[in-house]
């Protein structure tokens, strides 16, 4: 049986005795594995440790007030003590990812890009030793080496450490998603971090589907993100859909039109595709048998209000194995 308590005293005594006396930088994303390690490194050694969070331009709106991500974040740890920086990057990396569309090329220059960001962010904090990662135990195993395929590049793996001249500092590396959240909790944090869902360093980007991540696109796919997340959401808090763990996600597909009538006006614009999974350890996944007029209720705001982009919406039903969780 997993001891959340245990572990905190445990990877606050090892920060210590690696971190102590030393200074630490780390990446938050926004998602729960970044807020813990950071937060386990910031109890044991507080201001010498850098939280710098990267906006590229493809994180969500989360709450129901729709608001951006990065700041509210930022906000949060800030509340919790954590010496934290806001990076606004956005046109970078719009600029960096002019004209991409294939997938892997999309996670190596967000990769790459935020590398960039987070190094200019964190020279100003000057000899930091150690990298503070949030990686939990299905990263490495689905990035590959030693004798394991790679099946995508995971961005929070490689890079960083290298390119600077890191040492790592990995406080989640052996648990589960279901371990970093009861760590989360035990440790003080919201409910907004702790039960939060998974989100891909690329983000955003890897949502735009076979198509460049511009601003536009980046902005059509966060609209259908919150909208689908609020149905989802409000169904969990009316008892509607159970509270487990789950993953779900709206992606755009800009380049697969479909013809539509709004009115009496013909249209002919790109897809949404709405995804809800339900996972034990992110390796393997279940497509939600979700209530219909939930799904019908999202895509009948989604296809309203993003009328000049989205013509329809298409609900997966794929499992994973054969697929992936994300599309790209
Ligand atoms: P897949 O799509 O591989 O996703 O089934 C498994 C879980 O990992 C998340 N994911 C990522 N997380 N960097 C991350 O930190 C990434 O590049 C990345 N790609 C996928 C995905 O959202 C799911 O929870």
């Amino acid at each position: 049986m997993f001891d959340a308590k245990k572990h905190i005293e445990q990877q606050v005594e090892e920060a210590k005795r690696v971190l102590g006396g030393k200074r630490a930088l780390t990446a938050v994303s926004g998602g729960v594995d970044s807020a813990v390690a950071t937060v386990i490194a910031s109890r044991a050694i507080g201001e010498d440790l850098l939280a710098v969070t990267v906006d590229t331009g493809y994180m969500r709106y989360v709450t129901s007030e729709k608001v951006p991500e990065s700041p509210y974040v930022t906000k949060l740890l800030q509340g919790l003590g954590v010496n934290i920086q806001l990076e606004n990057a956005q046109d970078e990396f719009y600029e960096a990812l002019k004209g991409i569309t294939e997938p892997e090329r999309k996670r190596k220059i967000v990769g790459a890009k935020f590398i960039d960001v987070f190094q200019r962010a964190a020279k100003t904090f000057g000899n930091a030793e150690y990298l503070v990662q949030g990686t939990i135990a299905p990263d490495w195993i689905e990035s590959g080496g030693g004798m394991r395929d790679t099946i995508k590049s995971h961005h929070n793996v490689g890079g960083l450490p290298e390119k600077m001249g890191l040492k790592l500092f990995e406080p989640n590396r052996e648990l589960y998603k279901d371990e970093v959240r009861k760590v989360a909790q035990e440790l003080g944090l919201p409910r907004e971090i702790y039960r939060r869902q998974p989100f891909p360093g690329p983000g955003l980007a890897i949502r735009i589907l076979g198509a460049p991540p511009t601003k536009e696109n980046a902005e059509v796919a966060r609209v259908a993100d919150w909208i689908w997340c609020q149905h989802i959401d409000k169904a969990i808090q009316s008892g509607q859909i159970p509270d487990t763990e789950a993953q779900y996600f709206a992606a755009y597909a800009p380049n697969w039109p479909v013809v539509g009538v709004h009115g009496d006006v013909r249209s002919y614009s790109g897809l949404a595709l709405l995804r809800y999974i339900t996972t034990l350890d992110y390796m393997s996944a279940a497509f939600g048998k979700l209530p219909w007029d939930v799904v019908e209720n999202a895509s009948i705001q989604i296809t309203n209000q993003l009328k000049d982009n989205v013509t329809g919406c298409v609900y997966d039903v794929s499992h994973k194995p054969p697929r992936t969780i994300e599309f790209e």
